[in-house]
C-alpha cells in the first residue's frame, strides 16, 4: 500500500528542521547503504549521533506519534530513528535498489525489520528540478513529489530510486517501520476497514444530531460488530 499522508509537520516545525539540519555537517549517503544500494548512491546522509540531527529526529518523531493515519496506516512496532539526507549539484541521485530488510540501530543495537519504507519531504517542490520518489508497484511506476510537511508509506519490499536533482537542492527524511502487522496486503485491509468504520461512524453521529437521538452513543449494533470485527483481525495478525 502506498499512502500519502499530508501536513505531517506544521509549517514551525518543518522550519524548525530544516533550520538544525540545514546548518550542520553532511557525510556521503553510502554510510547506511548496503553494498548493491552503495554502488547506484550519491546523496548526502546528516550522520545520526549529530546533535542536529538527534534535535530534528525528535521533533518528527512527536509528530508521527500524534498523527492517526499513520498510526493507522502502519500500526507501528518499532521505528527506526528518522535520518535525513539531501539530493542536489554532483550529489543528487539515488538509482534503483530496494532497501536492506533488517536495519540494525548503531547506538542501541536494536534490530528493526524494514515492513514500510517512508520518506517525509523537506523542501517545497517547486524549488527543485527532478527528484521525485520513483516506486514500483504492481500498478507501474509511481513518481511522487510531495509538498513540504507530506510523508509517503510504501511497502519496504519495493524497488525504488530517487531521480536525479537537476536544479536546486531536495531535502527529506526517511526512516523505516517494523509493523505489529508484517504483510502489506493485510495491513492495507485492515486500513480500509478502520477508514470506513470511521466513516460510518461520523455518519451515524451526524445523523443522530441532526434527528436529536444521539445519547450517550450513536453506534449501531452493526458499527459495533464491524469495530469488533476490525480488532479481531487485528488480534489474529496481530505480532507484538
Ligand atoms: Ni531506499
Amino acid at each position: 500500500m502506498l499512502l500519502r499522508i499530508p501536513h505531517v509537520l506544521t509549517p514551525g516545525e518543518l522550519a524548525q528542521v530544516r533550520q538544525l539540519i540545514l546548518e550542520a555537517d553532511w557525510a556521503d549517503g553510502r554510510i547506511t547503504a548496503g553494498s548493491q544500494s552503495g554502488a547506484v548512491k550519491k546523496n548526502l546522509q546528516l550522520p545520526e549521533d549529530l546533535p542536529a540531527a538527534q534535535q530534528a529526529r525528535h521533533i518528527v518523531s512527536v509528530a508521527l506519534a500524534r498523527n492517526p493515519m499513520f498510526v493507522t496506516g502502519a500500526l507501528p512496532k518499532s521505528v527506526y530513528p528518522p535520518l535525513f539526507n539531501r539530493y542536489g549539484g554532483a550529489s543528487n541521485y539515488f538509482g534503483d535498489h530496494i532497501d536492506n530488510a533488517v536495519r540494525t540501530h548503531a547506538a542501541t543495537a536494536r534490530h528493526v525489520r524494514t515492513d514500510i519504507s517512508c520518506t517525509l519531504f523537506l523542501a517545497d517542490p517547486a524549488s527543485y528540478d527532478g527528484g521525485e520518489l520513483v516506486v514500483q508497484d504492481t500498478y507501474g511506476e509511481q513518481r511522487i513529489k510531495f509538498e513540504a510537511g507530506d510523508l509517503v508509506m510504501y511497502p519496504g519490499t519495493s524497488v525504488h530510486r530517487v531521480e536525479p536533482v537537476t536544479c536546486g537542492e531536495r531535502l527529506a527524511c526517511f526512516f523505516w517501520i517494523e509493523s505489529m502487522v508484517r504483510a502489506d496486503a493485510q495491513r492495507r485491509l485492515l486500513y480500509d476497514m478502520d477508514m470506513a468504520i470511521t466513516t460510518l461512524r461520523q455518519q451515524t453521529l451526524e445523523r443522530a444530531l441532526q434527528d436529536g437521538s444521539a445519547g450517550n452513543s450513536s453506534d449501531t449494533p452493526e458499527i459495533v460488530r464491524l469495530t469488533g470485527c476490525y480488532h479481531n483481525l487485528l488480534r489474529m495478525w496481530a505480532d507484538v
